[in-house]
């Protein structure tokens, strides 16, 4: 007798196996009790014929309630109709706990409910499917820079300086000092960028936004690749072709869970496809006006102007050259107009908004003195960051990419909340 996986049971047909796990559901008719177990790799249907085990087996698996802990020993049994293909007549069972009155029964719960049992919530189907999305896309981010060549560097969380903007940041004590949580481990990225060329970070950020909207969390994951000598045209092609790339694996590995959440994925399949659509600040100024949005020049977006900026093919819409002055310090001014910046966003369709930010990197160590000093940062702190256009200035560019968004497009949620196994809200820092 050997220990199983649930999801491995088609290669067990005919022999004895133990599982354990807990019970999910149960059902049952005269001398037959039907209990649903999982185990976090699957759910399989575990049959209890009375005359066939002992009297105190049918008794503990009459008594069992939902989410108590368990083990079954028995035979495995093809069944073509069942998930998986078989199904466990049951010889021997045991009980690790008898659980009584979960929390989160069949019927329908609240979002504020759900989230209070945030720590039994990832039991769900549902839940499960999507972080199973969420794992998945991180191993393709990180297979996507491995086979590229690129060095994962850390970038570290605790830091002594902003780095997308002052008013957003988590303040700590640091031994008496005032500390940081990191906004973006962009600022680290570009020295590592001068010590290894390819480089990339990914790990959580933190941002103190007071906003309370589907696409924003406290804490959030990012993935950021910085390369030294990538010009813009080229930040540009790395980005299509790392969206494009991570949709196409997902779509390719994920099929159970998106039929689990109901995602028509004929809507993620353009997104496979190069080039995505490419629009000037100006023309999406234009754009939004002409739909009757009261912007104009020099304005920023919102998450309903992103959302009408959207394609319509389906495919993500990558906005260029903002105007320098509504975008981060240290991007590079376009050299054709310096009041803009060689800056992209990557707007996703069916309204996810931005995904990804980037630009080129400032490399000039004046102007970018000229820039911390027009932004009012901190000269002192950024000593560090400027000693990169000191010794051996070099163009370079990078971009962020916010995971929980991508997981929310991709699994076709309409909020980020059940994104992150533990989301980080305005309102909320429990469970
Ligand atoms: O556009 P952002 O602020 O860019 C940066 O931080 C750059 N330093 C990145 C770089 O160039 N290395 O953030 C990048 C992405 C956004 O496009 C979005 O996907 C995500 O991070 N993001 C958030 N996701 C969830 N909740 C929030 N509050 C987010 N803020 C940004
Ligand atoms: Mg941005």
């Amino acid at each position: 007798m050997v220990d199983a996986e649930i999801r491995s049971l088609g290669g067990f047909v005919g022999q004895r196996v133990r599982i354990r796990g807990w019970l999910f559901n149960k059902r049952s008719s005269g001398k037959l009790q039907f209990l649903i177990l999982r185990d976090g790799t699957g759910y399989l249907q575990a049959v209890v014929f009375k005359p066939q085990v002992s009297e105190q087996v049918w008794e503990d698996a009459e008594r069992l309630g939902q989410e108590s802990s368990l083990w079954v020993v028995g035979s495995v049994r093809e069944d073509k109709r069942a998930p998986g293909g078989v199904e466990l007549t049951v010889e021997d069972l045991g009980i690790y706990q008898l659980c009584v009155d979960y929390p989160i029964t069949p019927k329908e719960h609240g979002v504020a409910f759900l989230l209070d049992h945030r720590h039994l919530w990832l039991r769900s189907r549902r839940q499960h499917a999507i972080l199973r999305v969420r794992n998945e896309l991180c191993f393709a981010i990180r297979d996507f820079f491995y086979k590229r060549g690129y060095v994962l560097i850390d970038s570290p969380i605790l830091t002594p300086a902003a780095c997308e903007g002052t008013s957003t940041l988590f303040e700590t004590d640091y031994f008496g000092e005032k500390a940081y949580l990191s906004q973006s481990g962009q600022l680290y990225l570009e020295p590592a960028a001068a010590a290894f060329g390819k480089v990339y970070c990914f790990g959580p950020t933190f941002r103190a936004e007071k906003s309370k909207t589907r696409r924003h969390l406290m804490e959030f994951w990012m993935v950021e690749p910085e390369v030294a000598w990538m010009r813009f045209a080229e930040l540009l092609e790395l980005a299509e072709e790392f969206v494009a790339e991570l949709v196409a694996r997902v779509l390719d590995r994920c099929q159970e869970e998106f039929k689990r959440l109901e995602r028509d994925t004929s809507k993620l399949e353009p997104a496979t496809q190069r080039p995505y659509p490419r629009l000037d600040y100006a023309d999406a100024i234009a754009k939004l006006q002409a739909k009757g949005f009261a912007v104009q020049f020099g304005d920023d977006f919102g998450g309903d102007e992103e959302t009408a900026l959207a394609d319509e093919s389906g495919r993500p819409v990558m906005i260029t050259r903002y105007p320098a002055h509504i975008k981060a310090f240290y991007m590079e001014p376009d050299p054709q107009d310096p009041s803009r910046a060689l800056a992209v966003d990557v707007i996703a369709p069916e309204g996810y908004g931005e995904i990804i930010g980037g630009s080129e990197r400032i490399s000039s160590y004046e102007l970018l003195e000229q820039r911390i000093r027009e932004h009012n940062l901190p000269r002192e702190a950024f000593q560090w960051y400027l000693d990169i256009r000191r010794y051996g200035a070099f163009p370079h560019s990078g971009f962020g990419m916010g995971i929980e968004r991508v997981v929310a497009w991709l699994c076709g949620l309409d909020h980020v909340r059940e994104t992150i196994p533990y989301p980080r809200m305005l309102n909320r820092l429990y469970p």
